[in-house]
């Protein structure tokens, strides 16, 4: 498809398919993501509950009606918390990537991180996901630390980063 993907928020109707690309992000990825086909907690319900919060976010890369990417971020409820936003789930189909979608699902959620009124966003990522390091790299995140072994599939194991943007009042 040469045409870009638009961004948009997810609404209710979109829940089918995005749990069909979640489960492809977690059979495509099984070492990018801490969650697995047979224990996501992102189901149906959990999924209405996210899109009907206030502080919490799903951004969708859409051809038309054709979901082909998705982000989610949230601001724990806690008040303590609450000038911190969590990213989790960041997955383009594969033939979509390379032309700056990942780049505006991520912009997408900065600009709400900042109407959350925020002063950072926090991301895990793990080592082998080079494409999104270099992308949260590019947007002014920094590593604040690593965490070895930190998913740990049968033989497989990966390290993660702990990564975090700043926001500038
Ligand atoms: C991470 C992901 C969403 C990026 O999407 P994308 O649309 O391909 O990324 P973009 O084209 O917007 O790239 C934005 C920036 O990311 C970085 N980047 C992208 N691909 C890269 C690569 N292969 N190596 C290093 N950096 C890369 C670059 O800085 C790039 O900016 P530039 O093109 O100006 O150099 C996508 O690769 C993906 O879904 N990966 C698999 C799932 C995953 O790892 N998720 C992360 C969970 S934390």
């Amino acid at each position: 498809m040469s045409r870009l993907p638009e961004i948009r928020e997810a609404r209710a109707r979109d829940i089918q398919q995005l749990l069909a690309l979640r489960l492809e992000a977690l059979q495509q990825h099984p070492l990018a993501f801490s969650s697995s086909p047979d224990d996501d907690r992102l189901d149906l319900e959990y999924l209405q509950k996210i899109i009907s919060e206030d502080r919490q976010v799903i951004f969708c890369a859409v051809h038309g009606e054709n979901i082909v990417g998705m982000v989610g971020a949230f601001v724990q409820p806690q008040r303590k918390l609450s000038h911190r936003c969590d990213v989790w789930g960041a997955y383009l189909r594969a033939s979509e990537r390379g032309h700056g979608v990942g780049r505006q699902l991520m912009e997408a959620v900065v600009d709400r991180a900042r109407s959350w009124n925020c002063e950072s966003i926090d991301v895990g990522v793990t080592s082998g996901s080079k494409e999104a390091i270099g992308l949260y790299q590019s947007l002014g995140f920094v590593s604040c630390g690593i965490v070895a072994r930190a998913i740990v599939d049968g033989e497989h194991a990966t390290s993660e980063h702990i990564m975090v943007l700043h926001l500038e009042k």
